[in-house]
């Protein structure tokens, strides 16, 4: 209680009008996260408090970046049992019950990330009050890590707001801001900062009746309307994640559903609900996939490289891109291309994108003044960071280098989108060849969260250090990788597509294929994926493998490029598109899908993703999965290529696979790799 010389966790200071404001404050952390141990803390500050009686009670933080951001995630992995799920979701519920049982006005005062068990925390107080800007976010992303609210959240968000508002936020995982957060009546005021002490006390000094819903939103939780929403709900869950893939929206429905008249009854169930989700394969697939990107963004910690002058050569599809999203994350950009009229499309897809993110005429107006076209490349100069996204053509990008090197500030680092040329090919005409970098974006830039961050032994440990500060600070997730044909999510994806390829050559219907991808979990069958990359582009990335890895190129490939079916963009590839949708023909009569189809390209993926991890393409196996999972949507619930090779066991992979070499060849040959490959999960424990 009071202020104690070493400050500890929690901490709660009573002011003259005999108000408590309890604090948190998580030491050696930028975020407030409720571990175990900092829960109980709480607690201990509750029994005082309860004891003490003060007027009110406020909740606040003291970080600069929110209010608690959720639970501490890491510790979820260490649930061995469904008992100890349990016993520790039960000990959550009972903290925030001792809350929502005390006997004076308890007020969650919000700013920042208000997330997950945060925002349960905030549910049981009797008032909220949030502050009113954009970097307020309160919600309930549980669904996202393969569980649902477990702390007495799904119990009390329901009845406070109504199912359909409660529902949506819960099963989508989204999160709203302080104003959208009080039209659904989550919380009581948002109100600017300045207002944001004032709001919480006179919540205490003049309580009002707690918030209730409507009366068509209380409506939405009885008895009779339940089973008809829960039919719409699970409806609307459907169209996005499938029950065996992804259990737990499906178990929230079951659990509001089956319990909600009745709130003690529901405690249990929730409780006895999330432990069944947590201890789980999805959820501790789901949570390993979170866990390895947060790894990767601490990679950006080990520099204090903090670029704010990015200069981009070439205006295409790529290079406008890249410009556009760093001016959207705050940089100032200057953009060249070899004329002003071919800037002029990427500014204007820049226009589009900021009023799609940044939604008011300010802010919109301020991110395309930091989008600077430049076709002389003045902003050369000045940049701490120069990207090159010209033609793919090693000529032309020496050319280039040899042009702009003389002109760059001495610290800053030069960088390449190359998808396929060797940084060896293209540093030579630098004075100091160990300054390049390959910076590999994805198309779309604007989704694609990962980017390869390309290196060779000639390239400089700092460069590659500053290029990932660089990643991390324009919000991206950087993936280490060798200058080796392909990098890692390209050399792995590429077998996957070329087997469809061959599947589709066969007689086997694209609907066919692309659906039983996504019965695996892929976000995309890969033929449309194909269709949607492009197949010119797709043939030039499989020839330039094709030279260096025993991956043949289809022949089909090369008679579609050749006929100008180029995919979506020329409104026929495999399929033909209407308004930029495939139309998917539905399977001839009397079609009866053959066995091992996903398996052929699946398989081929994994032998890739073998191969790499044996040639040291990436560092870890953690990265690899996390390349996979985040470059190419692969099967997040299955925790990446790698976790799924431990799953389904390495011996009887490589058996399927010698099974299909003999019958078609040496394209499922078992890389060399998989001998190390039993090896690799012990390795991963301890990485991990
Ligand atoms: P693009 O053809 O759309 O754009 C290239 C732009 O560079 C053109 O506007 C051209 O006028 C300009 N340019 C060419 N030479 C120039 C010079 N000397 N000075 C200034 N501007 C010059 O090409 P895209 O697709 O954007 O590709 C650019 C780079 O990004 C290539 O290295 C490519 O391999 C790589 N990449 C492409 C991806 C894609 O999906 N398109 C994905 C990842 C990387």
């Amino acid at each position: 209680m009071g202020t104690h010389n070493t400050k500890p966790d929690v901490y709660t200071v009573i002011d003259d009008d005999n108000i408590a404001w309890l604090h948190f404050d998580k030491q050696h952390s930028g975020t407030n996260v409720l571990s175990a141990s900092i829960l109980e803390a709480f607690y201990e500050e509750l029994l005082v408090l309860a004891e003490r009686t003060p007027r009110g009670l406020v909740i606040l933080s003291d970080k600069a970046n929110g209010f608690i951001a959720g639970a501490d995630v890491s510790e979820f992995t260490r649930l061995e049992n469904h008992d100890q799920a349990i016993s520790a979701i039960q000990r959550g519920q009972a903290v925030f019950d001792r809350l929502a049982a005390l006997p004076f006005p308890t007020v969650a005062m919000i700013h920042g990330f208000c997330l997950g068990g945060g925002l349960e925390m905030a549910l049981a107080c009797r008032y909220r009050v949030a502050r009113n800007d954009p970097a307020t976010r309160l919600g309930l992303p549980e669904v996202r890590l393969g569980i649902h609210p477990g702390f007495g959240g799904s119990v009390r968000l329901t009845p406070l707001v109504g199912a359909l508002h409660a529902m949506d936020l819960m099963l989508s995982g989204r999160s709203v801001d302080g104003r959208a957060a009080k039209r659904m009546g989550i919380v009581d005021h948002a109100v600017p900062e300045r207002h944001l002490k004032s709001a919480a006390r006179a919540m205490i000094l003049d309580p009002p009746f707690p918030h209730r819903p409507g009366k068509l939103q209380a409506l939405s939780n009885h008895a009779w309307v339940r089973p008809l929403l829960a039919r719409v709900f699970r409806h609307q869950v459907g169209k996005k994640a499938r029950q065996d893939h992804y259990p737990a929206p499906y178990a929230l429905i079951d659990l509001w559903q089956q319990h909600a008249d009745n709130e003690r009854d529901m405690m249990h169930a929730e409780a006895a609900s999330v432990a069944g989700l947590i201890t789980g394969p999805a959820a501790q697939n789901l949570i390993r996939v979170f866990l390895l990107q947060e790894q990767l963004k601490a990679l950006g910690r080990q520099s204090d490289f903090r670029p704010t002058r990015i200069h981009v050569v070439g205006a295409g599809i790529m290079g406008g891109d890249i410009a556009t999203w760093c001016a959207l994350r705050g940089m100032h950009v200057t953009l060249a291309d070899q004329s002003p009229e071919r800037i002029a499309p990427a500014i204007k897809r820049a226009h589009t994108l900021f009023k799609r993110r940044l939604k008011r005429p300010r802010p919109i107006q301020e991110a395309m003044d930091r989008l600077m076209p430049d076709h002389k490349g003045l902003g050369v100069e000045r940049a701490d960071v120069v990207i090159e996204a010209i033609f793919e053509d090693a000529e032309v990008k020496r050319n280039l280098y040899r042009e702009l090197e003389p002109r760059m500030r001495k610290d800053a680092i030069l960088a390449t989108n190359t998808s396929s040329i060797p940084l060896a090919e293209l540093r030579d005409v630098l004075d100091d060849p160990s300054r390049l970098v390959g910076i590999h974006f994805f198309n779309p830039v604007a989704k694609m969260q990962l980017v390869e961050i390309v290196r060779d032994d000639k390239t400089h440990a700092d460069v590659v250090a500053k290029a990932i500060a660089f990643t991390c600070g324009i919000d991206r997730l950087p993936l280490p990788v060798t200058s080796t044909p392909g990098f890692l999510v390209n050399r792995v994806l590429m077998p996957y597509l070329l087997e469809a390829v061959e599947l589709e050559n066969e007689g086997v219907p694209a609907a066919e294929i692309d659906r039983q991808a996504l019965e695996f979990g892929m976000p995309m069958g890969p033929i449309e994926l194909a269709d949607t990359v492009g197949l010119d582009i797709c043939l030039h990335v499989a020839e330039n493998l094709g030279q260096h890895l025993d991956t043949p190129v289809p022949q089909r490939l090369r008679d579609l490029v050749r006929q100008g079916r180029l995919g979506r963009k020329s409104g026929e590839g495999f399929y033909q598109y209407k308004k930029g949708k495939p139309i998917k023909p539905g399977l001839p009569k009397g079609y009866h899908p053959q066995d091992g189809i996903s398996d052929r390209m699946i398989l081929r993926m994994l032998n890739e993703a073998v191969a790499c991890l044996h040639e040291n393409v990436i560092d870890t196996p953690d990265h690899l999965d996390a390349g996979m999972v985040y470059g190419t949507g692969f099967a997040p619930f299955r925790g990446g290529p790698l976790r799924y090779i431990e799953t389904e066991g390495a011996d009887t992979l490589i058996q399927r696979l010698r099974k299909l070499e003999q019958e078609l060849g040496s394209r499922f040959k078992p890389d060399p790799g998989w001998e190390h490959v039993s090896g690799f999960t012990n390795e991963e424990e301890t990485s991990g």
